[in-house]
């Protein structure tokens, strides 16, 4: 089978192109040509928690969940494997729709999935989201009528201070079955259970990756411990190689915002400060930004549970 039978049969979706040939940062496509269809990531997602989508429990498990994170009780919210599970049924589906947009629409992001032997860290990448996201695009850029003109491998590693494994390893396993079939090597994914901000960075390897990315997971950090996070992004400055990218993303507007000392501001603000420097001497360099970026999803979308849209604000950097 060509990588074109994995598209969902009939779906009359507008594709797009680059974000960079259209310059448009407020909104990102809901499919475009470098990822796969929405609805061969939902069946993904539908074939890989078939059980848990038909539990008569899902609904009180999300419920809980809800309340969690309305009172930004993070680990209560992932402490608990019933909980994890639902987590990832009701939301990582939306996450992983609106990543695989994002990933493909960064020309510099699709590029180092697609083009070379890469090693990307998700942190805080336990629930699937940006697993789905990244497979999606190297998937799609894959053809299997002509393996020898498609080498490259990708490495994905998530580390995450919840226990994901469950979910990381039935993804995994889905995505290789599924959609890398003929070539189940190509993709390597090894999840890492631990806190990113008390780990020695060292033992990340950050020096020999191609992609960080932080999404949602930066305020988490924060509200855990000032200290710690400032220490990890100031790790991030001394051992990333040059040429690497990190990607960071959280909810647009005041949700994202930050106190220290007596004084709010955008969490943004403080990792601008941190990476770029405050007249632009730091160890990275802007390459890509939106305060307000939108995702929505088709209309006609297959899959037992609502789909989110996200309205979100990211940064792409780039290691001097
Ligand atoms: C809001 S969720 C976002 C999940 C995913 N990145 C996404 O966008 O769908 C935040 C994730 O960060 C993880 N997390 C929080 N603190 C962490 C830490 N100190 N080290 C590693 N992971 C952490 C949580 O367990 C959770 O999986």
């Amino acid at each position: 089978m060509s990588k074109k039978s994995v598209k969902f049969e009939g779906d009359n979706t507008l594709i797009h192109n680059d974000l960079s040939e259209e310059s448009d940062l407020s909104n990102i496509p809901a499919v475009t040509k470098d990822s796969l269809y929405t609805n061969d990531i939902l069946k993904l997602f539908q074939d890989s928690f078939n059980h848990i989508l038909s539990s008569p429990s899902l609904e009180g498990f999300i419920q809980k969940v809800k309340s969690d994170l309305y009172n930004r009780d993070y680990i209560s919210a992932f402490g608990q494997d019933d909980k994890r599970m639902a987590y990832s049924a009701r939301w990582t589906p939306s996450r992983a729709l609106c990543y695989s947009s994002l990933f493909s629409s960064l020309k510099e992001v699709k590029e180092v999935i697609t083009d070379q032997n890469s090693k990307v860290l998700c942190v805080g990448g336990g629930a699937g989201g940006e697993l789905i996201g990244l497979s999606s695009v190297f998937t799609q850029s894959r053809d299997f009528l002509n393996k020898d003109k498609y080498k490259s491998k990708l490495n994905i590693k998530l580390i995450d201070i919840a226990d994901w494994t469950t979910i990381v390893t039935q993804l995994t396993s889905k995505v290789k079955k599924n959609w890398l079939y003929d070539e189940p090597d190509s993709l390597e994914v090894d999840f890492i259970n631990d806190d990113v901000i008390s780990v020695d960075p060292a033992s990340l390897h950050l020096t020999d990756l191609n992609l960080i990315t932080l999404l949602f997971t930066t305020n988490e950090l924060f509200a855990e411990d000032k200290a710690k996070s400032i220490r990890f992004f100031q790790a991030l400055n001394k051992l990333c190689q040059s040429g690497a990218y990190l990607l960071i993303s959280e909810s647009a507007g005041s949700y994202s915002h930050i106190t220290v000392g007596s004084k709010k501001f955008p969490i943004q603000f403080l990792i601008d400060t941190i990476l770029l420097g405050k007249k632009g001497e730091g160890e990275w360099e802007l390459v890509n930004k939106s305060d307000s970026c939108w995702y929505r999803c088709e209309k006609d979308y297959q899959y037992p549970m609502k789909i989110e849209n996200m309205r979100f604000f990211f940064r792409l950097y780039r290691k001097k």
